[in-house]
């Protein structure tokens, strides 16, 4: 039987998740639109990664919209005690599949609430506020106003811990000088380190950071790098991206993002799975050569 917790444990605020945890998004249907094909299997991966021992669920009501919330409450419902489901809000889906954003007081209130309805819950454990100034990447712009709405949220008992996502190093700043983050949530993998320095800064003060697109997302990563570090472990190439992801700071917390319980169990077994130290230092080659 597999074994997550040889990858370690990390805080998420008050509560302690595994580092190996899974990510929903890919639960709906193409283009995270719609509902999935085969609602079974969708429930069946959520299924799998709970007994496999995953406690970290990362999800939003605007995948679907309402789809993988729907899919987690039916799957997982009643949750288990040590289950901490981090949603995020910030955006709204537009009819032809679009992400918008959905900033003003009233939606992110709106946003709690339907979270609330459709994973069956009288609070959020975890709230991203996802800053939607660039759909991938982090631009500056303050977000207090929108910070201030979720602290509200907070006391009213609706929210219990505030994160980011898609957040600059000073839009973290601002925030924590208004709510506690617990988690940061930016794009981030080997080939793609923009957030290197964050994530120390990060470290030190004991904040989760949680890469999206750890595999690359819609744009799987690929390069001979991994292919051959695979070879050489007898390991596939996304579980090594995964395993150098767990290498690289102890506050990462991972949430691939998978449909198929096959894909689910590799990501998993990166638990056992070590990288020496040569191993590491050339696939710390790999964003250079995509920078240069
Ligand atoms: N905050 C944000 O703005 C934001 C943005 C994007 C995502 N997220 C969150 O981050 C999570 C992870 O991101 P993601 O799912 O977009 O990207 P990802 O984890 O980088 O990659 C997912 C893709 O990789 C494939 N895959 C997964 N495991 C694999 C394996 N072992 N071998 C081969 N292919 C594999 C999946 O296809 P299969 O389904 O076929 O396995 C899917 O196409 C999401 O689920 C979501 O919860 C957050």
């Amino acid at each position: 039987m597999l074994n997550i917790l040889k990858s370690g444990t990390f805080a998420l605020g008050d509560r302690t998740v595994k580092r190996l945890g899974y990510g929903a998004m890919r639960l709906a249907g193409s283009g995270v639109f719609g509902p999935p094909k085969d609602p079974a299997a969708a429930r069946a991966v959520l299924r799998e990664a709970v007994a496999s021992g995953v406690n970290h669920i990362d999800t939003s009501d605007f995948y679907g919209p309402h789809v993988t919330n729907q899919l987690i409450h039916d799957a997982l419902y009643p949750y288990p005690d040590d289950l901490v489901i981090v949603t995020k809000i910030g955006a709204r889906r537009g009819a032809d599949a679009s992400w918008l954003p959905a900033f003003s007081p009233s939606e992110l209130t709106q946003a709690v609430h339907d979270n609330l309805r459709t994973l069956g819950l009288d609070a959020l454990q975890v709230v991203n506020l996802r800053v939607m100034g660039d759909i991938h990447n982090p631009s500056e712009g303050s977000i207090a106003a929108e910070v201030e709405t979720l602290a509200e949220l907070q006391r009213k008992g609706l929210v219990r811990q505030v994160g980011l996502s898609n957040a600059t190093a000073a839009q973290i700043a601002e925030a924590r000088r208004i709510v506690r983050i617990v988690c940061v949530q930016n794009m981030y993998n080997v080939a793609h380190r923009a957030d290197d320095a964050l994530i120390e800064d990060l470290a030190r003060d004991a904040i989760a950071y949680v890469p999206f697109f750890p595999l690359g997302g819609f744009t799987p990563l690929q390069s001979s790098t991994l292919t051959s570090v695979a070879l050489r472990t007898r390991a596939t190439p996304m579980q090594v991206a995964l395993a150098w992801l767990l290498r690289r700071a102890p506050n990462i917390l991972l949430i691939p993002g998978t449909s198929s319980v096959s894909h689910l169990r590799e990501n998993l077994a990166v638990s056992e799975l070590h990288l020496p130290d040569d191993a590491v230092a050339s696939l710390d080659s790999i964003a250079a050569s995509v920078a240069a």
